[in-house]
């Protein structure tokens, strides 16, 4: 008897099967479900303008997915931040589908000012961790699209002397988000010597300053040939490449990818001219999904757990209970109910307002009206006395004052007889 790791009451029974029963074909299950669903997978790629991004992605891919962009012309107005572009394509070989979206970030390190490069990298990656979280807790998630940056390919300029610092910030910032993977870039301008000089250089910086970089993995009871395979992988980081997606003529005649120069031909495929081979093999035949598990199990996984810390939300360590999606949704429903009420208020208050000095606008009007009407009333009746006054005089043969009023003294030449 063997007790379960995850439930002490429930013990687990070891016994030998008598017969066939067929779940050693579970693996074959898989293998046909993921081929009919097809595979999704991310790349990123940073690096100065020039360094062969590109070229490389479609070098990596095999297709002409990625189009090199055209050099500015000295007197077009340049980007003033580092943008981000992402490019998707459906591929298949053998059957096998890929849905590969390639993440570019022109921009970085073009600029006089470098020192925020890094910043918008590290909110697209992020935001794409947001997105992600946000289908998750969907009542519906047939459709979970994960849009998540499995790999980013930093392209390193081949200076051969070390790290320069917006190399060390970038990653430094990025190795918590995303599987780093250092290239070294146009690597067919360096000997053999000075590259195998400026890797250890390299190394030597990211070991400094406990840079994380993705690593091959590697398992308990795994067979010989797999952990050959790592540590030989392990052994070409950071990966000195070459891309070129023309075929060229080698001297004794084969046609190749590669770059042909007038001493000779650099073969991109060939491990012996450059590591673009032990790339290919890191990023897509042997590790691809490892990337893309890494990125899930602990890359994601530890944003998240920082995030829900960050929004306030606590597990019991003792009871060990998970965050539940349910309760943050209505706790986030209450929040958001809160803060509609409370704009509603605002917004109350503020009518309330206008309407209130409105009236007292209408009202102070409505006064001025009424004294002006006092006053021309009193005016008018003033007016009509006056004449009142003036008709009695004329009828009863009165004089006038000159200001026409009667008189009521004798005067010259008005005698009476
Ligand atoms: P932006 O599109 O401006 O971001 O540049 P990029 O990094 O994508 O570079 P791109 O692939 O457009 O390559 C720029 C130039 O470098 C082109 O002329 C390529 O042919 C050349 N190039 C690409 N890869 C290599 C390489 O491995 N070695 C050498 N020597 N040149 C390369």
């Amino acid at each position: 008897l063997i007790a379960s790791p995850n439930n002490a009451a429930s013990p687990v029974i070891r016994k030998k099967l008598m017969g066939f029963v067929g779940f050693s074909n579970l693996p074959n299950q898989v293998h046909r479900k993921s081929v009919r669903k097809g595979f999704q997978f991310t790349a990123m790629v940073v690096g100065e303008s020039g360094l062969g991004k590109s070229t490389l992605i479609n070098t990596l891919f095999n297709t002409g997915l990625y189009q090199p962009k055209e050099p500015l012309p000295p007197s077009a107005e340049r980007p003033k931040t580092v943008a981000i572009e992402s490019i998707s394509a459906d591929i298949e070989e053998n059957g096998v589908r890929l849905l590969l979206t390639v993440v570019d970030t022109p921009g970085f390190g073009d600029f006089v000012n470098n020192d925020e490069s890094w910043r918008p990298i590290v909110e697209d990656i992020e935001s794409r961790f947001d997105q992600y979280m946000e289908y998750e807790n969907k009542v519906n998630r047939q459709k979970l699209i994960d849009n998540r940056v499995h790999a980013c390919l930093y392209f390193i300029q081949p200076t051969g002397h070390s790290l320069r610092p917006i190399d060390i910030e970038f990653m430094s910032r990025l190795h918590t988000r995303v599987n780093l993977i250092p290239v070294i870039a146009k690597a067919d301008t360096m000997t053999d010597e000075e590259i195998a000089d400026f890797k250890t250089r390299v190394l030597a910086d990211i070991a400094c300053h406990k840079i994380h970089i993705f690593q091959a993995p590697t398992y308990e009871n795994e067979d010989e040939e797999s952990l050959a395979e790592a540590e030989e992988i392990a052994s070409k980081i950071p990966f000195a490449v070459v891309g070129s997606d023309k075929i060229v003529t080698t001297p004794d005649g084969r046609k190749v990818r590669g770059r042909a120069y007038p001493w000779g031909v650099v073969e991109v495929d060939n491990e012996e001219h450059c590591d673009f081979v032990k790339l290919r093999q890191m990023l897509i035949r042997t590790y691809m999904e490892e990337l893309r598990e890494y990125t899930n199990d602990v890359l994601y996984e530890n944003w998240r757990t920082e995030k829900l810390l960050g929004m306030g939300v606590v597990q019991d360590p003792t009871v060990f209970k998970e965050v539940n999606p349910a309760v943050r949704n209505h706790e986030e429903r209450v929040m958001h109910e809160a803060k509609l009420a409370k704009m509603e208020a605002e917004m109350k208050m503020v009518f309330q307002q206008k309407v209130a000095e409105k009236e007292s606008k209408l009202k102070q009007s409505e006064e001025e009206l009424y004294a002006r009407h006092k006053e021309m009333k009193e005016a008018l009746d003033k007016q009509r006395g006056d004449l009142e006054e003036k008709r009695r005089r004329i009828e009863s043969g009165r004089p006038l004052t000159p200001e026409g009023k009667s008189s009521t003294g004798r005067k010259k030449g008005f005698l009476r007889t």
